[in-house]
């Protein structure tokens, strides 16, 4: 197996081949002036299974393109076979019409990775457990929630909390995990247009420890209200567990000021030292992509 990256996710690929016990293979990447790129495979790859880690988080389009240009270069090098570890899958969250005369991104990014040649795809934790039924090609869903699990069960009594409506199914099976932790989840309301988050009440009993769990954290607002909301109900220490840090925006400095004490994230998406923040911890997803990529 030969394993490469895109310039999105170093250090996790680096650790991926370090649980696998391989190096990771050269790739030449030349920017010209413009911005355009050339990528070139330097590693012998005829007849190996390839494997391309690269999330697609910002810059979400250039990242795509790197892991496309990758791809093909792999395939025209003899590669048996494509694997692309997309950690992050940008445009997941378009992945139906919400409005009519929307484009559904995701669909649109699918059908590229598949015409580049990508054979299989592995990614963690998906907004939507329905996506991998986009796929033609196999897509291999993986989760962070047991990394989370083992984290949550050393904290003292504590209610597990969906920000938001979508994340029940997300929450219940972590609760399970936990041998039927109780769990409460909020109501909130997003102006599709603004992207305000509108208004909140919470269904279950608030507890003094609450750990709030969601797929990813963009701008950080759904937290920052959630943690509000929870502080107003009686909630004194409340701690967060998210898959993905997008964060786009202000987030970080929004989350290091809001009511939440710690906020765990995962390395899906590598945080850039200015995005870091006092409050922050990252674990790491890199075992359970070397398993997933060794069984
Ligand atoms: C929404 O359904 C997701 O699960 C996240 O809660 C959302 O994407 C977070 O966005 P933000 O950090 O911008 O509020």
């Amino acid at each position: 197996m030969k394993i490469f990256s895109g310039t999105a996710s170093k250090t996790l690929a680096q650790n991926v081949a370090k649980e696998l016990k391989l190096k990771l293979s050269e790739i030449e990447l030349h920017i010209f002036p413009d911005g355009e790129k050339r990528i070139r495979v330097v590693d012998e790859v005829v007849d190996e299974d390839c494997v391309v880690i690269q999330s697609t988080s910002t810059d979400t389009d250039k990242n795509y393109m790197e892991l496309l240009f990758i791809t093909d270069a792999l395939k025209r090098s003899g590669a048996k076979n494509v694997t692309a570890v997309i950690p992050y899958l940008g445009y997941q969250r378009q992945d139906h019409v919400f409005r009519s005369g929307e484009a559904v991104s995701l669909e649109v990014v699918i059908r590229i990775l598949e015409a580049v040649g990508v054979d299989r795809v592995i990614t963690v934790d998906l907004h939507s457990i329905k996506i991998p039924e986009l796929f033609h090609i196999p897509a291999v869903h993986l989760s962070a929630l047991s990394l989370f699990a083992e984290n949550i069960k050393k904290m003292p009594n504590v209610v597990l909390v969906s920000p938001d409506m979508g994340g029940i199914r997300r929450i219940e099976i972590l609760s399970k995990m936990l041998g039927g932790m109780p769990y409460a989840a909020i109501e909130k309301n997003r102006d599709l247009k603004s992207g305000i988050i509108e208004a909140q009440t919470i269904h279950g009993k608030v507890k003094e420890y609450a750990v709030i769990v969601d797929d990813m954290i963009s701008t950080g607002s759904t937290i920052a209200v959630a943690a509000d909301l929870l502080a107003k109900k009686g909630a004194t220490e409340i701690v967060v567990f998210a898959t993905h840090p997008v964060f786009s925006k202000d987030a970080s400095m929004l989350l290091q000021k809001s009511k939440v004490k710690k906020v765990f994230v995962t390395d899906t998406i590598e945080v850039p030292k200015e995005k870091q923040f006092p409050k922050l911890e990252v674990l790491s997803v890199a075992g359970m992509i070397a398993t997933s990529l060794s069984s």
